[in-house]
């Protein structure tokens, strides 16, 4: 199976272009929710995290619709898609804040479908929420002891090493107190602190909400492939969805909580019509359409290569 293709969920569907493969471990054959059997893309790495037809929401209300989504170690994969479509709402139940109501979640061989937030941190998936950032009144390096809360002296001076090792940048930093930093440089913090406690999986909510469009360059350009180069899966949930795919594997694409779309990252970035596919649920979206870079919050119209491709996998 070749890794170029892209992925279009036609009608939402669990159906994928014929042939073409759904996330599974790599190598393996597997049953899909659909009742059909799917391969992983060759070139992607064995997933260390993998949600299967996954159905979770508030209330009443069904939020995330079948999701199935995977991330092995060392790939970057970003979510993005319209405001509101459930970007946060899946990496919540990703991290075990919200229950899933159907489907499973894989980490490596164990199903943590049921298992709570916190015993899913202990296994090493650790979420970033974007509001969460730094302890304002302690240090950088305060900060970074406190990622690694329970570790033994010596596993935590190999922590340090580690996140000063990834995160340069913050070695000089280490005596200011966080309150002190930038916004990227406090994000900086929040990702080298997540690293303290070495985890297999990081679920990454908007980094670059807050930011100015340079610290977000750093962030996404150097900061979350830092992550992916120590060998975490880091899955991304970013608004600056031109920015974020440029830096991607794999990209997925969520609208009306479920999977529109996903492949590649440079397939999906090539393509002409991912703003038509946001517009299918948010007319927001309008003005990425047409081919143009998808804009992030603040405007951010980086080309993003939007060559014309085929719109043969367009969604009807
Ligand atoms: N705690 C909650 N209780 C009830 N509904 C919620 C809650 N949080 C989110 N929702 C609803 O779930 C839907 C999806 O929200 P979610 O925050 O997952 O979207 P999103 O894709 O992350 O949006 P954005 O791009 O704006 O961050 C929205 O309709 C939202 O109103
Ligand atoms: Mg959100």
């Amino acid at each position: 199976m070749p890794t170029s293709e892209v992925a279009v969920a036609a009608d939402r569907r669990q159906q994928t272009p014929a042939g073409r493969p759904e996330q599974a471990p790599a190598g393996h054959q597997e049953q899909t929710p659909a009742g059909h059997q799917e391969q992983t893309p060759a070139g992607r790495p064995e997933p260390v995290i993998r949600a299967e037809a996954v159905v979770a929401g508030y209330g009443a209300a069904i939020i995330v619709r079948e999701v199935s989504i995977t991330a092995g170690p060392g790939e970057v994969v970003t979510v993005v898609g319209p405001n509101g479509s459930g970007k946060s709402t899946l990496l919540k139940t990703l991290a075990g804040l919200i229950t899933a109501r159907a489907g499973h979640i894989w980490h490596g061989d164990a199903d943590v479908t049921a298992l709570p937030a916190e015993a899913r941190a202990r296994r090493g998936i650790a979420y970033l929420p974007q509001e969460r950032e730094v302890f304002a009144s302690l240090t950088v390096r305060e900060n970074l002891l406190m990622g690694g809360y329970g570790l033994s002296r010596r596993a935590l001076k190999a922590a340090l090493e580690r996140a000063h090792g990834t995160y340069p940048a913050l070695s000089h930093l280490a005596r200011t107190p966080a309150g002190r930093l930038s916004g990227g440089e406090r994000k900086t913090v929040a990702l080298a602190r997540v690293m303290m406690s070495s985890p297999s999986v990081v679920l990454l909510d908007e980094p670059t909400a807050s930011l100015a469009p340079m610290p977000s360059a750093q962030l996404l350009e150097q900061d979350v492939p830092a992550l992916a180069a120590a060998g975490v899966a880091v899955i991304l949930v970013e608004q600056r969805a031109v920015q974020a795919i440029a830096v991607s594997d794999w990209v997925y694409v969520l609208v009306g909580g479920a999977v529109e779309l996903h492949g590649q990252a440079r397939e999906i970035g090539a393509r002409g019509d991912i703003g038509a596919v946001f517009l299918g649920a948010n007319s927001d979206h309008a003005a990425v359409s047409g081919g143009a870079p998808l804009p992030g919050p603040a405007g951010d119209t980086e080309p993003g290569g939007n060559a014309a491709v085929s719109q043969e996998e367009a969604p009807q």
